[in-house]
């Protein structure tokens, strides 16, 4: 049985990896669905191959935020389900952190974050029939990393601000909650990758090798693998779970 009919979600950050792998299986579940992402010619690609809308939103910009949120009510008439999703990842040793990079990151992760939360919120709100929100942290807001300090610190908070807007907003029947992934296959990980090159000193691929068969379940994750708990989260059966975090890492990390 489909479990998303009838709802509506915007996930940002969605045109690749894992925000499209969960709106390609929201529309599996029966949902409609907005890509709002900063790049708007991948999200335009990936909605029209999947059945979604696409929409252009920096979550670094108040303005480009409202105007996705009211984009997508007026096109898909109201928004059930938000996904945080977009983000941005950098590393470096302490010694070597650039205030510039710091502020991208905090801008995107955290900020974006919140200030999309408050918008959808507010929809919610308005519209009294309650609602899902689901932010992506990371194994990396879990503890510390020696090279990662600016991405985990940025995680952390995205697992904090889970927790404060999980109790403030339950009372509007709006349920907000994460998911930690661990290490995911895609895109993202060709970056990372090459941050470890550069600062282990190792060849291209290597890192990515190693922290494959580092994980307990034998392999890095897909984005796939991640679907069914944002299916979980967004539908009726979570309506008791409130201001959580969840890994999804194949037993990476436990807390
Ligand atoms: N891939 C992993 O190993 C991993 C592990 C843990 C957590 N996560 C988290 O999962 C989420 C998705 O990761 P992914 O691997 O699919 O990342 P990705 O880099 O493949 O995709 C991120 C998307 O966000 C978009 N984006 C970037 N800046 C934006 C902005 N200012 N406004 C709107 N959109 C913007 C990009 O265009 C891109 O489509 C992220 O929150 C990430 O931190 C990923």
């Amino acid at each position: 049985m489909k479990r998303l009919v009838g709802k509506t979600a915007l996930i940002t950050g969605a045109a690749r990896g894992i925000g499209q792998a969960f709106a390609e299986r929201y529309i599996a579940e029966g949902a409609k669905v907005a890509i709002a992402d900063i790049n708007i010619t991948r999200a335009r690609e990936t909605a029209a191959q999947i059945g979604a809308i696409a929409v252009e939103m920096d979550v670094t910009s108040q303005t480009s935020i409202d105007a996705a949120v009211a984009t997508t009510v007026a096109e898909l008439g109201q928004i059930d389900i938000l996904i945080n999703n977009a983000a941005l990842f950098t590393a470096a040793p302490i010694a070597e952190i650039d205030r510039a990079d710091f502020d991208r990151v905090f801008q995107i992760n955290v900020a974006g974050t919140l200030f999309t939360m408050q918008a959808v919120a507010k929809h919610m709100i308005d519209r009294g029939q309650g609602g899902k929100i689901i932010n992506m942290a990371s194994q990396a807001g879990r503890r510390g990393e020696a090279l990662v300090g600016v991405y985990c610190a940025s995680k952390a908070a995205v697992i904090s601000l889970t927790q404060s807007a999980g109790l403030n907003l339950i009372a509007h029947g709006i349920n907000v909650n994460a998911i930690a992934p661990g290490v995911v296959d895609g895109e993202h990980w060709e970056g990372v990758d090459a941050f470890f090159a550069k600062y282990e000193n190792k060849a291209l691929g290597q890192k990515k090798a190693e922290v494959g068969a580092a994980v307990p379940f034998g392999r890095m994750g897909t984005a796939e693998d991640l679907t069914g708990m944002a299916v979980f989260l967004a539908s009726d059966d979570a309506n008791y779970v409130v201001a959580q975090t969840y890994n999804v890492d194949g037993g990476n990390w436990m807390s």
